[in-house]
């Protein structure tokens, strides 16, 4: 059983207070090495505040707690500590497909018991998990006879740097959701902001403030709403009602501060992961990580249609003619849309058409279903809602049934339609607009991935809810979209520029797997458009852009233009045994390093930005010993994304050790792919 094996070590050491001792703090614990110290106290106006500090430098200064409700009085002031609690924890787990096989989540717990001194008098606790590398902490509320639950206008977070720095952000409650470009701003201009925002600090520290475990809850963005370093969170709201509505007991996601000296650190933290809760669905061995091709590019270039007519995309020819070129290259699925009935009229943001169990005239599942398996290949069927998200509700079992009798393991999901407009229909009838992150759609994706799972399928859901480390506990959720991704490459005028990548990969990919859909080796979007990239540094984006399921997002008739360089995407696998970020600064460059799950050989992505850029490191992660043929395809000397050289690649062969060094040229807008193959 993968997600069973389990090396525990838990122990707990109460320090709790004399009952009725009250103080003031500063209580404070440390992570296991020591490094980070959490303290809590009360500071004026009995408002109770955290710092944090790493390596005996402030990096938290003193930040404020508390909530505002819709309906009772506040809670941030008037506060005393009325005990403190440690206890460390120490478990290597499993997971079913990552980027490493075994995560250690070693940390120290400190729960501080907080109570109103007068007024209501409620209790609640602050639960500080402590690690080597960061910070996760939450609220929790026990159901009290003056308070059963809660409805939450806004959370009172703050979360003060306590140095001046560099902010990598995009902004939230705009209406295309989460695609947005990255700002680069001081932190005193940051917000509202989506998270993860990654922060340098003055001394070099860096600093990526997210959220883990959102469910149930609106999620958090967050603001500067003074001159200084302080962000605060601001909650998505709820549809006319409040941000968040709790009964009972209730506890808040974890707020995640991860902390390292540099980017490469940054990345490879996985407190998030550890913070959520562990597998619920048991045997995950049905789903198998691979590649994809589609019956999508030509359409999002505007060649092919999602609706019926004369462009259909989804016929019968179409599909077969993918499903052989899958098979022909090892590829084990093709995605299809429009293959469904609900795409004639006007479908963005209107979404009650959409039947997902209902194919067009020229689009035979079952036959289809059979054609592919025949041949080794499955489709992966595609529901896109438009934002309809109770009515997609209602379908649920009726989608994932036939996708799951159709032999389909994947299904890819979307919402589109502008933010703050997904439409809730209550059972009594009422109509309300909710936002993509708010606790509705928090609970409207579990609903997904608990129904999903019913059926054995996994899904990648498109202007999704953020990633929050769910995968560890639904890993059928298998990857999501919820940035800006390929497909603006498809549209003329306002395409991803070179840095977007390295921006991606120390802020939207802390969130987890990411569905950019790379691999447009022809480097052309509609009407000949030019996309910004060298072609070696599409092959890059299979090892920098971790996901479990990654298309390879151009043409057959493409590829076939292409093929001494499809090779790496044939040959690049999707699941791996470790991950090492070899070098990095946000937005500017990053190489990231890859073992093969279960295997010997390695792969190595590195991106750069619109400058050149060299990429210099040591193979010291090898098996020293072993020799490793290495096809290394980089950009050719020539190489530029600006001019047609941005097809020139250099693909050679090459043996190396654990000994030796690498230094690569990335051109302007390029990157390098390598594949090392261990000799036996
Ligand atoms: C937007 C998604 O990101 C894209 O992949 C999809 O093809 C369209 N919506 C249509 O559903
Ligand atoms: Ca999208």
């Amino acid at each position: 059983m993968q997600f069973g094996r389990l090396l525990a070590f838990a122990c707990t050491l109460a320090f709790a207070l004399p009952a009725h001792a009250q103080t003031a703090g500063p209580v404070t614990a440390t992570s296991p090495d020591g490094s980070i110290v959490v303290a809590v106290k009360i500071v004026e106006d009995g408002r109770a505040a955290y710092t944090v500090t790493r390596k005996r430098t402030p990096i938290i200064a003193p930040s404020k707690l508390g909530f505002l409700f819709t309906d009772v009085a506040k809670i941030d002031r008037r506060l005393t500590i009325t005990s403190q609690e440690t206890r460390d924890f120490d478990q290597t787990w499993e997971q079913p497909w990552g980027e490493w096989r075994t995560v250690r989540n070693h940390y120290r717990e400190l729960k501080v018991g907080l109570k109103e001194t007068d007024g209501l008098k409620r209790d609640f606790a602050l639960t500080f998990r402590i690690y080597d590398d960061g910070v996760g902490f939450r609220y929790e509320f026990p159901d009290q006879p003056n308070m059963h639950g809660a409805n939450i206008a806004e959370e009172l977070t703050e979360f003060a740097f306590a140095q001046d720095g560099t902010a990598w952000w995009k902004p939230a409650f705009q209406w295309n959701r989460e695609e947005y470009l990255y700002n680069k701003t001081a932190i005193s201009a940051v917000g509202p902001a989506d998270t993860p925002v990654t922060v340098k600090l003055g001394d070099g520290t860096h600093v990526a403030l997210h959220e883990a475990a959102l469910v149930d809850y609106s999620g958090m963005t967050v603001a500067n709403g003074s001159a200084g370093n302080t962000l605060h969170a601001v909650l998505t709201p709820g549809a006319g009602r409040p941000k968040v509505e709790k009964k009972g007991a209730w506890s808040t996601p974890w707020r995640t501060l991860i902390i390292a000296n540099d980017a490469a650190g940054i990345y490879q933290s996985r407190l998030m992961l550890n913070l959520n809760e562990p597998n619920k669905l048991g045997d995950m061995s049905w789903f198998k990580p691979g590649k994809f091709v589609g019956v999508w590019w030509n359409m999002i270039k505007g060649e092919w249609s999602w609706a019926r007519g004369p462009k259909h995309g989804a016929t019968n020819a179409n599909v077969k003619s993918y499903i052989d070129f899958a098979a022909a290259n090892g590829i084990p699925q093709v995605l299809v849309e429009g293959w469904n009935v609900g795409w004639d009229g006007d479908w963005f943001g209107n979404g009650n058409d959409f039947d997902f169990a209902g194919p067009t005239a020229d689009f035979d599942a079952a036959m289809l279903a059979a054609y592919g398996k025949k041949k080794g290949v499955r489709l992966i069927g595609h529901h896109e809602t438009g934002g309809s998200a109770s009515h997609y509700d209602t379908q649920l079992d009726r989608g994932f049934k036939f996708a799951a009798d159709h032999g389909y393991m994947v299904v890819k999901t979307g919402y589109v339609t502008d933010a703050g407009q997904i439409e809730r229909v209550d059972p009594d009838g009422t109509k309300l607009r909710e936002w993509h992150e708010g606790q509705w759609m928090s609970n409207h994706f579990i609903r997904v991935a608990e129904t999903a799972a019913k059926y054995k399928v996994a899904f990648d859901s498109h202007e999704p809810i953020k990633g929050t480390g769910l995968q560890r506990t639904y890993p059928n959720w298998v990857a999501r979209e919820g940035s800006r991704g390929m497909e603006y490459n498809a549209w003329t005028g306002n395409k991803n520029p070179p840095e977007h990548e390295a921006n991606l990969v120390f802020t939207r990919m802390l969130e987890g797997p990411m569905d950019f859909t790379p691999g447009v080796l022809s480097l052309k979007g509609s009407e000949d458009s030019d996309i910004l990239s060298t072609e070696a540094k599409q092959l890059a984006l299979y090892v920098v852009l971790y996901s479990p399921v990654v298309m390879a997002a151009d043409t057959p008739e493409n590829y076939a233009k292409h093929m001494n360089t499809f090779k790496f995407i044939r040959d690049v696998p999707t699941d791996w045994e470790e991950t090492r970020v070899l070098n990095g600064e946000v937005g500017d460059f990053v190489t990231i390093a890859r073992k093969v799950r279960g295997g010997k050989d390695w792969f190595i992505g590195g991106v750069g930005d619109e400058q050149a850029r060299d990429s210099s490191f040591a193979l010291d992660f090898l098996t020293p010993g072993v020799r490793y043929e290495a096809e290394i395809y980089r950009d050719g000397d020539d190489a530029d994304y600006r001019t047609e050289k941005r097809h020139s690649v250099t693909i050679e062969k090459r043996v190396l050790t654990s000994a030796d060094r690498l230094n690569l040229r990335m051109a302007p807008g390029g990157g390098f792919a390598i594949r090392l193959k261990a000799r036996t």
